[in-house]
């Protein structure tokens, strides 16, 4: 299959030497990458920035901003199969980018945002992508039941849902544990290796399109 993979976090600008962003490290994202390639599948792997190596064999699409993760996403999904959004993508920016380094004056700064994109949620609405379709979400608390809203909205396959709040596992981790939440049931993926998790996400990809004919 052609794969899609969206990875790591989104950089938004606020002057030249300035950016909001977020605790993504891209581990979770490169893993589901490498195994899409070891699982004999084609890989577009559209990423902001991390310090990771790109998997070989991966088609690389990297980017900074949400808006060019959305247009990058829009681009290729037109030749993927299936599409995984991993990218843990800024949900505002700052409404105006200064052209020169802020200075600092008075005791208070307000920065305006303004909402991004929502990237997952315009797969199905804007896109029109009919393959099948898996997003993540990343709860502190109610982890299935914002796990099951996200995949009503957005018209996921199945959500890859994980708790942040637990220690050592999630952000910047090598080790992550996952409940796997479908429409009429949900799996869970005990403690593992991001590598060990990233196989067994792919595999349920591929049953999800073999389940499809
Ligand atoms: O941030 P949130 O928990 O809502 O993210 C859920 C899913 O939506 C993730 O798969 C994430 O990659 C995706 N997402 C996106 N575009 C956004 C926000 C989130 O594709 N602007």
């Amino acid at each position: 299959m052609n794969l899609l993979v969206t990875a790591g976090p989104t950089r938004e600008p606020l002057d030249p030497v300035r950016y909001l962003t977020n605790r993504s490290s891209g581990k979770m994202g490169y893993a589901l990458a490498s195994a899409g390639i070891q699982l004999g599948h084609r890989v577009t792997l559209i990423s902001g920035p991390t310090s990771l190596n790109v998997p070989v064999n991966v088609d690389y699409v990297p980017v900074e901003t949400a808006q060019q993760m959305f247009e990058a996403t829009r681009t290729h999904l037109a030749r993927a199969d299936a599409a995984i959004f991993s990218a843990a993508v800024a949900d505002y920016r700052p409404a105006s980018f200064a052209e020169n380094k802020i200075k600092k004056a008075e005791a208070r700064l307000t920065i305006d945002l303004v909402r991004n994109p929502d990237i997952l949620g315009s797969v199905r609405r804007e896109f029109s992508f009919e393959g099948v379709l898996v997003g993540f979400a990343a709860e502190t608390e109610n982890l299935e039941e914002n796990a099951r809203g996200k995949l009503e909205d957005k018209s996921c396959d199945f959500v890859v849902a994980n708790l942040v709040s637990q220690c050592g596992i999630g952000f910047d981790s090598d080790h992550n544990e996952a409940l796997l939440v479908y429409p009429d049931r949900s799996e869970i993926l005990p403690m593992q290796t991001k590598g060990d998790l990233a196989h067994l996400i792919v595999q349920a990809v591929q049953e999800a399109i073999n389940r499809r004919g």
